[in-house]
């Protein structure tokens, strides 16, 4: 098999590993577009417990406590490939001061592992940014409804089909659709940068 029937190969796969899903109007008719993920961080309560699931060097994370000021912020991540390895002792530096005050925790580890060892009912938001693959968003977002308030708010990142610069496909819009219609929850902000890299942020339906 050459190179080409391989990568089509595998491209088949994703595709047919990746369900589609329907979305009613109920779904949809309560989202705002927002301009960017910065102006999300206004809408969502303030001074409440929240997680970044995917933190790589803290640059999103320093936004979230300056704009949204929760009491806790936690930060999960692997940091476990040689890109974002260094990630976590740079944030370690840079944020030794809410580390000690006990406002920002460091969770080393896969996001669903470490997910599981949280109460239930636990975070007021929460911000999804890991690999972006259908699987794992899908697996993260199905904890999230169980960690997360019944009034709370579940959002990620890269709400979008993929990485046209480095080819990468995404399954977050897929993942996202099918728990919407399986867990019950709705759109509640879209953000629309012009790179396309959006945002997307959820709520429980009936709210
Ligand atoms: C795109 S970066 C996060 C960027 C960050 N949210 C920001 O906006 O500044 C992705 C991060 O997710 C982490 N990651 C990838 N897959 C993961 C997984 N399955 N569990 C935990 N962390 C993961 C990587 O180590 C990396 O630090």
């Amino acid at each position: 098999m050459d190179l080409y029937e391989q990568r089509e190969r595998r491209r088949a796969k994703l595709v047919a590993d990746t369900p589609l899903t329907d979305l009613g109007y109920f779904q949809t008719n309560n989202c705002r577009v927002l301009p960017n993920r910065l102006e999300l961080l206004h809408h969502l309560p303030g001074r409440g417990i929240v997680a970044e699931i995917g933190a790589a060097f803290g640059s999103y994370s320093a936004e979230i406590l300056a704009r949204n000021r929760p009491r806790e912020l936690h930060l999960i991540d692997a940091w476990d490939t040689d890109r974002y390895r260094v990630g976590m002792k740079e944030i370690e530096k840079s944020f030794a001061s809410e580390i000690r005050a006990g406002r920002l925790h460091l969770h080393q580890g896969y996001s669903t592992a470490r997910l599981k060892k949280f109460s239930d009912n636990f975070f007021d938001w929460v911000y999804i940014d890991t690999n972006h693959t259908y699987q794992t968003t899908w697996e993260e977002l199905v904890l999230c409804d169980a960690k997360v308030k019944r009034e709370g708010h579940i959002a990620g990142h890269d709400f979008c089909t993929g990485n046209v610069v480095r080819p990468m496909v995404y399954g977050v819009i897929q993942a996202v659709a099918k728990f919407c219609a399986e867990y019950g929850w709705q759109y509640e902000y879209i953000t629309l940068e012009s790179h396309g890299h959006f945002s997307f942020c959820l709520k429980r339906l009936g709210l």
